[in-house]
């Protein structure tokens, strides 16, 4: 007798899911509450039911507060309102292709148009579908379909869309839709059968066709084990529908050559594999040649089929041959947790990686155990028909589950390089994944490195948080092989940088040169700014052309500012910097645009004793000496002038070497002055006096207007 299993038989990723939710769930809260049985398997939900899951039927049944698993099949809105009041922490293990037709018919019928669902009316997923369109039309098949329409012609001309069972038969659908379509004119059709049901029908449908018995495995409550079971009758004549191996009469299977055998989606791996085993002992009750060959044939066959194909290097030449029941048991073997695998990508959903792993057990990998690394699309690493290898964390013998762990296999991997990295004192890098009380933890390669805080590179009252999610660079500090623990240093890596930095600025440093710098700390005298791995001094003085007390007056710690060399000691390793910008120099601006003899608009700005300050421009200011004030003779400067009055003056006098000026307001109110034959020496302003305006001279030292 040949065997032939279909590879797509089994549960799918939506029950699988369930079920690990479910399990997940009696870990957490040792006893929940499942509305409806999770899947159509009793043994599988009286397994749960050894768990702490009880299976209820309404939520009326539900105890206030008690976790409540909602399954596969999806609920109304209704549902997790009422949930919502008797305060149950809801465990949503509604299938992702389920939940989308819930969005989508919820926004068809936002859009005014009529749902119609090709499924069965009493079917949990189609109840829940037409709860969240406010209800839809149902309709089950083409015949309904058709009288739906004659019933009532008007409903032709309305907006339709129409939407299917997840589990629904294809050629039901389709033979559906096909009948609207000719009468309606307003259709969208959206084909919402899910490919794992529509590829299983169509292997059943393949395999049925060259056997002579088909077994189909699975409740008989399951939409989708009778919607195969029907499928396999179009192809075979002879179908057994059984729930497990006790059912199987291996009797009906007596003259039968070969036999195809496949599942529903909620039949658990061991149920098959216990189907299998049942017929293969009968197999080995066969003793002719004749039947020896055909075995060989088998052997092959699911050799082929269900083994993980080793890597050609791994084959070994000489090889014995296997024997058929060491092949089978090959393809039926249980993997064990902490063995290595390799399978081939099978489908990614937004929680898990389904991984075929060539063997009975169906691999998936959580999201969370591909990698560690934040913010990481799946999606866009890997892809369907990939290759990938993983560790088996958990078997699951009841489900026929294998989980895997990809990023625990990358960390294997990757220890190597960070030992070595190590030793070499390489930089590498990583992502900084989590903040703890002594530091952070970063992810090199799926190795978990430990960055204690005074490593962090951060000032030390700075949060840690401030490095999460971020690519740093570190020096692998200490590497401790039995504990498995790694520490490392981001500061190791700043200090080697400006160490580089530093030597290649004092390279090439040169007076007037310019760097763009960044202000690293203020004192009373000035500013330091790292230009590039060294810090250099801008003196109070060379910050600004106005009069300033601090250097706060015009930076703060980490202001990027433009600075110049002033002058530099490689021995001393000093430097001092100029900010102000020369061009904005308020002298050459003053000289540029004032003479002797020019008349300005000048601000009084400080009264002394012996005469007045004002300036002329920013930066510029020029003496009145009391005698210069007025045309007659005063006591003091401030019985004609008050300081931020703006008075006109000439000026006098500018002395370029010394940077002062002399202006009077005297000269304006004078006649004019004599013809140049004929000075009055006895008229002039006398010697050219100039003032320091930032240390103007004690009234002693000043001359007298005589003088
Ligand atoms: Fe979901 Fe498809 Fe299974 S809809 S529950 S994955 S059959």
């Amino acid at each position: 007798m040949e065997i032939i299993t279909a590879k797509t038989a089994g549960f799918c990723f939506g029950v699988r899911r369930a079920v690990r939710l479910a399990e997940e769930a009696a870990e957490k809260y040792g006893a929940c509450a499942c509305l409806g049985p999770l899947i159509h398997n009793d043994d599988v939900v009286r397994y749960l039911a050894g768990l702490g899951i009880r299976t209820v039927n309404t939520t009326a049944e539900l105890r206030p507060g008690e976790p409540v698993i909602i399954r596969s099949h999806g609920v109304g809105p209704e549902v997790y309102r009422e949930l919502e009041k008797l305060g149950c922490p809801v465990i949503d293990a509604t299938c992702t292709e389920v939940a989308r037709i819930h969005d989508l018919v919820k926004e068809e019928s936002a859009q005014g148009r009529l749902v119609v669902m090709i499924g069965e009316r009493r079917h949990p997923e189609v109840m829940a579908v037409s709860a969240w369109c406010g209800g839809c039309t149902v309709l089950e098949s083409p015949e309904e379909a058709e009288k739906w329409l004659l019933e009532d012609p008007e409903r032709a001309k309305l907006p339709l869309s129409i939407v299917s069972q997840t589990t629904g038969e294809r050629k039901n659908f389709e033979n559906s839709v096909k009948v609207i379509k000719k009468q309606c004119t307003n259709l969208k059709v959206f084909d919402t059968i899910c490919n794992t049901t529509s590829n299983r029908q169509r292997e059943a449908r393949e395999i049925a066709s060259t056997v002579d018995v088909m077994i189909v495995i699975g409740g008989r409550h399951s939409a989708n084990t009778d919607k195969l079971s029907r499928v396999a009758a179009e192809k075979c004549e002879r179908v057994l529908l059984i729930e497990n191996a006790s059912e199987l009469d291996l009797g009906l299977l007596s003259v039968a050559g070969r036999v195809g055998v496949t599942a529903g989606a909620s039949t658990p791996e061991w149920i098959i594999k216990e189907v299998n085993r049942k017929m293969c002992d009968e197999n080995k009750t066969v003793e002719t040649v004749e039947e020896e060959t055909k075995a060989a044939e088998v052997v092959e066959e699911i050799a082929q089929e269900v083994n993980e194909a080793p890597a050609a290097e791994e084959v070994a030449p000489e090889a014995p041959e296997a024997s058929f029941e060491e092949l089978l048991e090959r393809s039926i073997k249980t993997l064990h947790t902490g063995e290595k695998v390799r399978g081939v990508i099978a489908s990614i959903t937004q929680t898990e990686i389904s991984v075929d792993l060539g063997t009975k057990q169906s691999g998936y990998i959580p999201i969370s155990e591909f990698t560690d690394e934040p913010g990481v699309n799946v999606a866009d690493i890997i892809h369907v028909g990939d290759e990938i290898e993983a560790y088996v964390m958990r078997v699951n013998d009841v489900e026929g589950t294998v989980m895997l762990s990809k990023k625990r296999l990358d960390s294997v991997k990757n220890w190597d390089s960070i030992v070595e990295a190590r030793a070499s004192r390489a930089v590498v890098e990583g992502t900084v994944v989590e903040e703890n009380k002594g530091g952070v933890v970063v992810n090199v390669k799926g190795v978990r490195v430990f960055v204690p805080a005074s490593q962090s590179g951060l000032p030390k009252d700075a949060p840690m948080s401030e490095l999460l999610k971020r690519k740093v660079k570190l020096i692998i500090r200490e590497v401790n092989q039995p504990r498995r623990r790694v520490v490392g240093s981001i500061r190791d890596v700043t200090a080697i940088e400006r160490r580089a930095k530093a030597e290649a600025t004092w390279n090439e440093i040169e007076v007037g040169k310019r760097y763009h710098g960044v202000v690293k700390s203020l004192t009373s005298y000035g500013a330091f700014v790292d230009i590039g791995g060294v810090d250099g001094m801008v003196h109070v003085s060379e910050l600004s052309w106005k009069r300033i007390h601090q250097p706060s007056e015009v930076l703060k710690v980490g202001d990027e500012i433009d600075v110049y060399v002033i002058s530099f000691d490689k021995e001393t390793k000093k430097i001092s910097l100029g900010y102000k910008d020369p061009s904005e120099n308020p002298w050459v601006k003053f000289t540029s645009t004032y003479n002797v003899g020019s008349v300005a608009d000048v601000r009084i700005v400080k009264l002394m004793t012996f005469g007045a300050f004002a300036e002329i421009v920013p930066g510029v200011d020029g003496l009145i000496h009391i005698s210069q004030i007025a045309d007659r003779r005063i006591g003091k400067p401030e019985d004609v002038l008050s300081e931020g009055e703006v008075v006109k003056a000439k000026i006098i006098n500018i002395d370029n070497e010394n940077k002062k000026v002399s202006l009077s307001i005297r000269a304006l109110s004078e006649p004019a002055a004599p013809a140049p034959e004929e000075p009055e020496p006895e008229e002039d302003d006398g010697p050219v006096v100039v003032y320091d305006t930032e240390n103007p001279p004690a009234p002693e030292e000043l001359p007298t207007e005589e003088e």
